[in-house]
């Protein structure tokens, strides 16, 4: 396997410092090209002085000092802002963009990568919500590789290797969060705490409160319709609280693949990283008689409604996923400001979806516009 050189974008976040994790393991095939953040410059100098990136980029400016001061003396280039980290993946000749940033912030940067014809590794789901007509043409347009790392949809992946049968639907799983057993009163009043307490995967807090109210199973039902060509209706969520199938697929034949193992990221980042190729990890193992039961269970939509409008948003079509999920970006971040209770994030999200301007077709700039334009008009029910 020929040395690939790797850019993370959101190398400070949980899927960023697994990824470093992953190619600290593998020095021989993985070099570090490009680390960006956004407000961490404290890790961000420490992972630039591990793994001697060529350039490092703190997208909140406010950090540029600190940061320079942090790395004076090393031989590695240090920007700020946003659009240095797009001018530097359209300049370096990286081999693999790791898109780990959060919410609609990936979007632009994942869209310069695609350009620049770098292969893309994407957590970042929000980018295929938010724009994944256009996001996915362009891939198809520059011949660009967009591999998931997101755990359910490299399942997928795995599981579609080798095959050239027809697939009759995708078995999303979901560990059902930390509400999965709670009643509709308990959700709609739970604390930032309780929310927070995700029961099998340790992620960062926008992911991890989308997984409480299961709004994350809508943005990956809408990222693996993108990423696989199927619509809504061949694409089935089925809770399994003990995370240990990532997702399967069901073929023609009626035969059903799964790709299962221990819930740890690093194992969906390191098949992003070395595809085709599987390399090794030494991490633990799935111990079949310890767990003793592989249960699954249909999803209650009424009990998490936001599932449901991810289902209508991706069927509606157009800007409505874009709005969708651009009005629980911003209904998230007032539950963990503390400015609304759980239960209205969904709530919020469907004011929202009905009162943002549709349109059918849009276009790039439409995206970014409606993206603000769903911010704001969310930002009205934050009383
Ligand atoms: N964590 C998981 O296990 C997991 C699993 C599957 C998919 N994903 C997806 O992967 C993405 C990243 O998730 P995460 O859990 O790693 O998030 P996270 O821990 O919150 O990290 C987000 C990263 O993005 C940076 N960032 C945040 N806002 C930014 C902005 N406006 N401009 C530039 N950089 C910005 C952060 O920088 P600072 O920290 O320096 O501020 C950090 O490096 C999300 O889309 C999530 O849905 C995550």
């Amino acid at each position: 396997m020929m040395k690939r050189k790797v850019a993370i974008l959101g190398s400070t976040g949980s899927i960023g410092v697994q990824t470093l994790d992953v190619i600290g393991r593998h020095p021989d095939i993985f070099e570090v090209e490009l680390l960006t953040a956004n407000n961490n410059w404290e890790l961000l100098a420490k992972q630039a002085k591990r793994f001697n990136p060529n350039s490092v980029v703190v997208c909140n400016r406010e950090h540029y000092g600190n940061l320079s001061q942090a790395l004076e003396g090393e031989d590695i280039k240090v920007f700020a802002g946003i659009d240095s980290a797009v001018d530097l993946i359209r300049l370096s000749d990286t081999d693999i963009v790791v898109a780990a940033m959060v919410g609609f912030s990936g979007l632009r940067p994942t869209i310069e990568a695609i350009k620049s014809k770098k292969a893309i590794a994407l957590a970042n789901k929000e980018t295929l919500v938010a724009a994944g007509a256009i996001v996915t043409k362009l891939a198809k347009e520059n011949d660009v590789p967009i591999l998931p790392v997101d755990s359910e949809h490299s399942a997928i992946f795995q599981s579609l290797q080798g095959e050239h049968a027809k697939v009759e639907k995708l078995i999303l799983t979901a560990s059902g969060g930390p509400f999965r057993n709670a009643d509709k009163e308990s959700i709609f009043n739970a604390t930032k705490e309780e929310a927070l307490r995700h029961p099998n995967w340790n992620m960062g807090a926008k992911v991890t409160i989308d997984s409480a109210s299961m709004m994350n199973k809508g943005l990956e039902m809408i990222e693996a319709s993108w990423l696989f060509g199927m619509p809504s209706e061949k694409i089935e969520i089925v809770v399994h609280p003990q995370s240990i199938i990532h997702s399967m697929v069901q073929f023609s034949d009626g035969s059903v693949k799964a790709q299962m193992g221990v819930p740890d990221m690093r194992i969906p980042i390191q098949y992003a990283l070395s595809y085709p190729y599987r390399l090794d990890l030494n991490a633990e193992r799935v111990d079949f008689p310890e767990i003793g039961q592989l249960t699954f269970h249909t999803p209650d939509m009424e009990k998490f409604p936001a599932l449901a409008l991810a289902f209508e948003a991706h069927k509606t079509g157009g800007n409505m996923a874009c709005i969708m999920n651009g009005a629980n970006e911003a209904a998230v971040n007032a539950f963990l400001k503390g400015k609304i209770l759980f239960g209205r994030i969904p709530h919020i999200i469907e004011k929202c979806m009905q009162k943002c301007p549709f349109l059918k077709e849009p276009s790039l700039e439409d995206i970014f516009s409606t993206h603000l334009e769903a911010v704001r008009t969310a930002q009205d029910f934050f009383i």
